[in-house]
């Protein structure tokens, strides 16, 4: 099994006081992790630098929860998101997030991103993870990475419509 895929199912207790932070640059290449994001990935800081943030990607994320966030990012907007992040170890945690658009104020252009993260509770990471489970339901039925999201955004879609909220108020309901 690869080094990237391996995955041993234990929870990291995310610890209550850390905040973990990195930037990137356009391209989602990390060009700052604090020390706290290395801790806590079981990364050391050059393992980061220079590699694309995907590093720490979960295959329990659907990707139309990425691509909802690039398109909030590059439309110029701050994205929030319940996130499991995969650790070098194979262990996993589970963070509350916010992802935030360098803007350029002389030309309006996006240099970089910048994300904090921080401990979330339980009850909400489990409500975001049923619906993360029925988006990649829906992914997993589709042929190409492309119909996947296409199909993902739809049953998002759906869900939200139903709850009768937007995507950031969905986040917003599940808890702190
Ligand atoms: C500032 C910033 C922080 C990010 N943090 C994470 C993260 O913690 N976990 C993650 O899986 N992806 C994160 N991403 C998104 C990744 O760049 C990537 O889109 C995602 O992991 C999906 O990768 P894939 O398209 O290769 O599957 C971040 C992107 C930016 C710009």
């Amino acid at each position: 099994m690869r080094a990237d895929t391996y995955l041993t199912g234990i929870e990291i207790e995310f610890p209550r006081n850390l905040l973990i932070v990195s930037k990137t640059d356009p391209n989602g290449v990390i060009t700052y992790a604090n020390h706290g994001f290395c801790e806590v990935a079981h990364y050391t800081v050059e393992e980061l630098l220079g590699r694309p943030h995907s590093i720490v990607r979960h295959p329990d994320m659907p990707r139309t929860a990425f691509a909802v966030m690039w398109e909030t990012l590059k439309s110029g907007r701050e994205f929030f998101a319940y996130v499991v992040n995969r650790a070098a170890n194979g262990n996993h945690y589970w963070v509350f997030a916010h992802v935030v658009p360098d803007i350029d104020p002389r030309t309006g252009e996006i240099i970089g991103y910048h994300s904090a993260r921080r401990w979330a509770q339980p009850q909400a990471c489990a409500k975001a993870m049923a619906v993360y489970q029925r988006l990649l339901d829906v992914e997993m039925r589709e042929p190409t990475p492309r119909r996947a999201v296409e199909a993902g955004r739809a049953a998002l879609g759906e869900i939200l419509k139903g709850a009768g909220v937007t995507y950031e108020e969905w986040v917003f309901s599940l808890g702190a």
